[in-house]
């Protein structure tokens, strides 16, 4: 899985994706969005172009087909919120 492999994700995001607050990263499972309505579109202008210079673009470090699966995944994550109680 490229969120906690080779995409590197996981570093600033953690592992379960909750995120970090000592960086500014921020939970992508609580259906929160800073950028974007929470499509998988919005996710993957996030990945792809990158956020504020700090989020990493991911556009030319993972194939097109790679960033889309990611998209899918975060989404995937946020849609969880909720089903889980
Ligand atoms: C160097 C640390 C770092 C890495 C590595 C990183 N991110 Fe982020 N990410 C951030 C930060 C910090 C933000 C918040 C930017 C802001 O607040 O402007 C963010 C924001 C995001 C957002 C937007 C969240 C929202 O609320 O709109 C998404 C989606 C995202 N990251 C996905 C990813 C994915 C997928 C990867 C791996 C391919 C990744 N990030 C790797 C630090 C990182």
């Amino acid at each position: 899985m490229i969120f906690h492999g080779n995409g590197g994700c996981y570093d600033c995001h953690t592992a379960d994706a909750k995120g970090d607050s000592a960086i500014g990263a921020p939970d992508l499972t609580d259906g929160i969005w800073l950028y974007g309505d929470g499509s998988p579109a919005a996710m993957f202008e996030s990945i792809a172009y990158g956020r504020q210079g700090i989020c990493p673009a991911w556009t030319g470090k993972l194939s097109l087909p790679a960033i889309r699966e990611i998209s899918i995944f975060v989404y995937s994550l946020s849609q969880n919120v909720g089903r889980k109680k």
